[in-house]
């Protein structure tokens, strides 16, 4: 059959390398569930729908998963359905961690409201196991209606958060001013849901109404591209393996991602104005002298 296309056997040697690399790019989309992650609780509160992951909150439990590896650097994609409906004292969770004490974090909070009000979006970053970082916004979008995609870049010089690939955080390496940056711990990759009536909604004066249960999130797109820290190599060398000075350049390494484009600029600044209604640096009850990293911020 080929070979009535009268094409040469070289040609169609071409032509089969050219199909497989295609197959190849296929293979750079998003993996399966289990390919990168596991449940860690409640396995029980999971259901599985081809592509699909979804967890449930109940008044009996809350559910979450956590990758398989530890990653240093690179970017973490999530595209997430929130709960539906009545999500009031609900919170679901997507969040790079290191592991003890001193641990560094990366978190979106997704706190849920009732029926028709809005859900907002918490974030948080701790470093050397201190957080109280902490800003809110509401989306552009019913978060509720249909997947959105979320992600952490982490890289030398920035922690960008971002929905939808619009930056709505950014946390920047500020060590020559004497701030820790979080570069020296593997973080796993976590999500989870749970129930946090005693805050979350509307300052905690929203309860969950347990008839409303189950509240499902809903997952797919798992995609990490980051770089591996196999729990099988010492620290000292999953540090000088993932860092931009050993001979391999990963991509988040490169020059033009050591801090936002111009168009991202723009568009964090479009976020910042219209759509964050609290950030720990200008909370001055709470902070009478302005934290440090909040000084030399100059997005
Ligand atoms: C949980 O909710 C179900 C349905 O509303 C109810 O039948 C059950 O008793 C509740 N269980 C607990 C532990 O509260
Ligand atoms: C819930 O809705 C209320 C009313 O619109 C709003 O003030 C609040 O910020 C929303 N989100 C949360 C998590 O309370």
């Amino acid at each position: 059959m080929a070979c009535s296309l009268g094409l040469p056997m070289s040609m169609m040697w071409v032509l089969l390398a050219f199909s497989f690399a295609i197959v190849m790019v296929g293979s750079v989309s998003p993996s399966r569930f289990d390919e990168l992650f596991q449940p860690s609780w409640a396995l029980d509160h999971f259901a599985y729908e081809g592509e699909l992951l979804k967890m449930k909150l109940d008044n009996y439990s809350g559910a979450g998963f956590q990758s398989k590896s530890k990653y240093m650097f690179g970017k973490v994609n999530i595209q997430i359905k929130l709960v539906e409906g009545d999500s009031a004292g609900t919170v679901t969770a997507f969040y790079m961690s290191s592991d003890g004490s001193n641990h560094n974090e990366f978190d979106f909070e997704f706190l849920g409201n009732t029926t028709g009000e809005p859900y907002l979006v918490q974030t948080n970053v701790y470093v050397n196991g201190v957080g109280n970082r902490e800003q809110r916004l509401n989306l552009w979008f019913d978060p509720t209606k249909d997947f959105h995609t979320y992600s952490i870049l982490w890289n030398q010089r920035q922690v960008v958060f971002l929905v939808d690939e619009t930056p709505i955080r950014v946390h920047s390496n500020m060590e020559n001013k004497g701030i820790p940056f979080p570069r020296d711990q593997p973080m796993g990759v976590y999500s989870s849901i749970w129930n946090a009536d005693d805050w979350a909604t509307q300052g905690g004066r929203v309860k969950t109404d347990w008839s409303h249960a189950p509240f499902i999130a809903s997952y797919r797109g798992f995609h990490i591209d980051a770089c591996e820290c196999p729990a099988t190599v010492a620290a000292t060398d999953n540090a000088r393996r993932c860092s931009s000075s050993s001979e391999k350049r990963y991509w988040w390494d490169e020059p033009t991602m050591s801090e936002l484009s111009l168009h991202q600029s723009h568009q964090l600044l479009w976020v910042r104005a219209n759509h964050m209604i609290y950030d720990y640096c200008t909370d001055a009850t709470r902070f009478p002298s302005t934290p440090v990293e909040c000084l030399h911020h100059h997005h």
